[in-house]
């Protein structure tokens, strides 16, 4: 059953990014939040994300409009009962995200596909607050999902054979490389990833350097694009904390534990760049 009209709920920096990847791909795009006002917000942000490519030269001012006229704005998520396909990116918390598919299970057709875009929670468990365990799968893209190339595929238990290739033919056809994981927390990237971001948590909160220096080492030394705590203001403190804790929970080893500071960064609202400061401050 070939994917046309893909519906995704959750408009922040996954969600709009994902949406645009999709039209960009040419597919009809129903974009939902908690409000239909933080929808249009998400896709204000997307257009303007769209609307630097054209400044840059490198999309024509049509293709954007293109783009956006195959992106719509959801009234609520029950207007995402026509959809191929329904992929979640709202905060990675499993109570909000099971709730939101009790929801949406009982609109869509029975061939509809639902797909989250959870960093680390479980799949299988997910998959059954829904009536489609066969029909439901993990589709992790990576931030920015426009400029990053990998989709891990995260098959449930329950997982159908023909929801795993629909979906990674899926995400081929969006220009992204796949890779398959299978459903431990974390996955692969995020079980990679949060250790690494965690310990330069716990290196800032002893003292080893400072923000900047423990960053440059990272960067220069290892050749990564970011530094750890670049990386993590840019993600999302929130995300981060949210990832680590089901990682240190569920895998049940101390070396999962999430450092003190970042916990506290988040209980004070310093969630990084889309709050205006986290391990450093973002301007305006
Ligand atoms: N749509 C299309 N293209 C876009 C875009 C968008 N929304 N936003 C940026 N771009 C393009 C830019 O046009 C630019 O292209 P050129 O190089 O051809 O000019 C390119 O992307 C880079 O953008 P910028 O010049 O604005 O910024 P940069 O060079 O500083 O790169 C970055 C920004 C791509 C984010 C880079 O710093 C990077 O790769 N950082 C690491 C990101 C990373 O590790 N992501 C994974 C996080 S983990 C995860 O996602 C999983 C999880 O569950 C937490
Ligand atoms: P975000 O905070 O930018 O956006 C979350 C959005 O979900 C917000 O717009 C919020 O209003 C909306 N939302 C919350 N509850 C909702 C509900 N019940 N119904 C509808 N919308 C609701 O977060 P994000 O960074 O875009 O992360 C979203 C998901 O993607 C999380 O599961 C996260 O783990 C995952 N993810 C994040 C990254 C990253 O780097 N930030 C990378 C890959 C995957």
């Amino acid at each position: 059953m070939a994917i046309e009209r893909m519906a995704v709920i959750g408009a922040g920096q996954m969600g709009g990014g994902i949406a645009q990847v999709a039209a960009q791909a040419g597919l009809k795009v129903l974009l939902a939040d908690a409000t239909p006002d933080l929808a249009t917000r998400g896709l204000a942000r997307l257009g303007g994300a769209l609307g630097k490519l054209v400044e840059k030269g490198k999309l024509p001012a049509a293709e954007r409009d293109a783009v956006l006229s195959r992106i719509r704005v959801a009234e609520s998520v029950e207007a995402c009962a026509e959809a191929d396909l329904v992929i979640e990116a709202v905060v990675e918390k499993e109570e909000v995200k099971r709730q939101l598919f009790q929801r949406v299970d009982p609109l869509l057709a029975p061939h509809a596909i639902l797909a989250s875009n959870t960093s680390s929670i479980s799949i299988t468990a997910l998959a059954a607050s829904t009536r489609r365990p066969e029909r439901f799968i993990g589709m992790h893209f990576m931030n920015p999902p426009p400029v990053m190339q990998l989709v891990e595929v995260i098959r449930g238990l329950q997982t159908s054979d023909e929801t795993w290739s629909e979906v990674t033919a899926l995400a081929k056809r969006l220009g992204k490389i796949t890779v398959t994981s299978k459903d431990v927390p974390g996955f692969i990237v995020n079980r990679v990833l949060i250790p690494l971001i965690n310990e330069a948590c716990f290196a800032l909160q002893e003292g080893l350097a400072t923000p900047e220096d423990i960053d440059t080492a990272v960067k220069l030394g290892l050749n990564h694009p970011m530094g750890p705590l670049t990386l993590a203001d840019f993600i999302g403190l929130d995300t981060c904390l949210y990832i680590a804790e089901v990682l240190h929970r569920e895998l049940g080893e101390d070396k999962y534990r999430p450092a003190a500071l970042l916990r506290q960064h988040v209980a004070a609202g310093w969630l990084g760049r889309k709050t205006g400061r986290g391990f450093y401050r973002y301007g305006g």
